[in-house]
């Protein structure tokens, strides 16, 4: 990128400005001043504006979000509804949804500006097991709970054969966590309807070995290193 947009781009000056300051000898290029107006800035270039160093657009950046319910994920909506973006107002970077939660379940999402991992971990192919903790409807039988285990049709396509454990039975509904290793579209709630069960709530816990843990509602945290590590390889 243009060394006056990229500096116009982290809102340290106009464009016009940006040409001044580098003229004026006030920006480094690696440390180094660089009085050219034409540079063109390398993802890998720390750029010092009067001795600031700029923060990267293009650094890739990786964030686990526990999304609340209530909130859409998607870049932007058309019909003015709250979406996961604002939650990540604060990040410099232009991050985007990994997948897509629905709008009622909450939970683990990632947040990236990293297309190349985006691509990979939302590629068909790419069976990573995802888990969900579910509460759901009436009673959930041992019967059912085998279905669900070894597959269900949920409308023309039966489900690969998923984990189930059944957490708690209470009187009017039952927790049940569930991994799935595909990503259908309202995949867990399509499950248990065709076994006669309501999701009545829903929230993604886990993306392999990536867990939400404590992470409250609405907040979001850098993946460490070992994290990004791990999404890249699994
Ligand atoms: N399955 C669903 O039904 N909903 C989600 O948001 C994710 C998985």
């Amino acid at each position: 990128m243009r060394l006056n947009k990229y500096i116009a781009q982290a809102g340290v000056a106009s464009r016009r400005k940006a040409d001044e300051l580098t003229a004026a000898g006030k920006v480094k290029i690696n440390g180094v001043v660089m009085t050219e107006m034409g540079y063109d800035v390398k993802p890998e270039d720390v750029v010092e504006v009067n001795g600031r160093a700029l923060e990267n657009a293009a650094r890739p950046v990786y964030y686990v979000l526990n999304k609340p319910v209530g909130y859409i994920t998607t870049a932007q909506d058309e019909q003015g509804r709250l979406t996961v973006m604002e939650l990540m107002a604060d990040v410099e970077q232009r991050v985007f949804p990994v997948g897509r939660l629905d709008c009622n379940t909450s939970g683990l999402l990632i947040m990236t500006n990293d297309g190349n991992l985006a691509y990979r971990l939302t590629h068909p192919k790419h069976n990573v097991y995802k888990t969900y903790r579910a509460r759901v409807s009436g009673f959930l039988s041992p019967g059912r709970v085998e279905k669900l285990r070894t597959g269900v049709d949920i409308g023309g396509y039966v489900t690969a054969p998923a984990q189930v454990a059944l957490l708690r039975q209470g009187d009017r509904s039952a927790i049940v966590e569930i991994s799935i290793c595909e990503g259908k579209n309202r995949q867990v709630r399509k499950m248990f309807a065709a076994v006669g069960n309501k999701v009545v709530e829903l929230q993604r816990t886990a993306i392999g070995e990536l867990k939400l843990g404590r992470l409250k509602e609405g907040q979001y945290r850098k993946l460490t290193p070992k994290e990004v590590e791990y999404l890249k390889n699994c």
